[in-house]
């Protein structure tokens, strides 16, 4: 489970926290990759971790009971993703295994893919998407039959539109590719050079298509769609908290200790634990963590994480703040007073 990596385009969250612990739908993203590992009956898992935000995982993770799994922690710099794979050699032994990226939310279990690996005997089975952008990605071109032709990494021209989605099934055959890989021109040991290498030395491997939603959640606009998302497929109408004078329509959860008071909340939306919302408007597509206190404000698609004040915002849509922020109107006319950290985004 490939929880490292820097997140520089999610700084300043980033600084305090591992990107895969960003909440959508008020749960971590890297807790819906594990929910769908633990549904494989997978038991070993080697958690690779980041030295800079690596405790925010363990403090998450912990022992992995909760997902009966048994975890061991990796430490490793961010040099690529095959470079994760080697940093974990020792623990990966000569097993097969799944690797998954901590940030890819996808509509659909893994079950059925290890199910493919193993009933196939294959060495590699990648998932691949098809997208509108490929520059984005690692891409697969693939022949008339379906089979692996070549795999390029973030393609400048394009070669094909099938992105590699963040779920692999490698043998230990994987190994002895990374081994014979050089890092790329961005300085990284690259998964795909190894699968290329592998194609190149007649492994089998296989790609196959997925038929559903996914996000790879790099950037905020990755982290909202990916809350929308969730909020969509998971969100239930319960309403645990206190409702006092307001309105609550379509599917809410308002979670315990919450008190909703002179306001109006429009679902898919998550209300978080003891938040106080009061004369607001609570829009669709929107998660607020636990602890926060909104009052006098309108707010639509937005994640909004725990122990944090807005107060006096005539309307905040699209926007993702990070834990213990205060976003607050001043009395002044057409002044904008600002506390904010490095690599923040404010749009005024
Ligand atoms: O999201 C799918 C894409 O993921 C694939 O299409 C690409 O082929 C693949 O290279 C990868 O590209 P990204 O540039 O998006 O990878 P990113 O740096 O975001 O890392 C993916 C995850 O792996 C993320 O959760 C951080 C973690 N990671 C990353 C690196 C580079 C590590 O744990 N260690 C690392 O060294």
């Amino acid at each position: 489970m490939l929880s490292g990596g820097k997140g520089t385009r999610l700084r300043p969250l980033t600084f305090t926290l591992a990107k895969q612990l960003i909440p959508v739908a008020n749960k971590p993203i890297l807790g819906y990759v594990l929910d769908q590992v633990a549904e494989t009956g997978i038991k070993e898992v080697g958690v690779i971790i980041a030295p800079e935000t690596g405790q925010y995982v363990k403090e998450y993770v912990q022992d992995g009971s909760r997902w009966g799994f048994h975890v061991t922690y990796i430490s490793q710099e961010p040099l690529g993703l095959a470079h994760a794979v080697k940093t974990a050699r020792g623990f990966l032994g000569r097993d097969d295994f799944v690797m998954c990226l901590g940030d890819n939310l996808q509509g659909k279990g893994i079950a059925p893919l290890v199910e493919k690996f193993s009933g196939e005997a294959l060495d590699a089975l990648i998932l691949l998407k098809e997208v509108e952008d490929p520059s984005k990605f690692g891409v697969a071109v693939l022949d008339s039959k379906g089979n692996i032709v070549r795999l390029v990494e973030k393609p400048k021209t394009p070669v094909s539109n099938l992105a590699i989605v963040g779920t692999y099934l490698f043998t230990a055959k994987v190994h002895e590719a990374i081994e014979r890989i050089k890092p790329s021109w961005r300085g990284e040991l690259e998964i795909t050079d190894a699968i290329q290498e592998m194609v190149n030395q007649g492994c089998r491997v296989k790609a196959e298509i997925l038929d559903t939603w996914w996000l790879d959640t790099g950037k905020k606009d990755d982290i909202l769609a990916a809350n929308a998302k969730i909020l969509d497929e998971y969100i239930k109408c319960e309403v645990k908290g206190e409702v006092v004078n307001s309105t609550v329509e379509g599917r809410v959860t308002v979670e315990k200790g919450a008190k909703i008071v002179n306001s109006s909340i429009r679902g898919p939306a998550v209300i978080g634990e003891n938040c106080l919302i009061e004369n607001s408007f609570i829009g669709p597509y929107t998660s607020i963590g636990n602890n926060t206190q909104i009052a006098d404000s309108n707010i639509e698609y937005c994640v909004i994480m725990e122990n944090t004040l807005i107060k006096g915002v005539e309307r905040l849509e699209e926007s993702l703040i990070g834990k213990n922020a205060k976003v607050t109107k001043n009395s002044r006319k057409n002044t904008i007073k600002l506390h904010i950290g490095d690599y923040s985004e404010v749009e005024v």
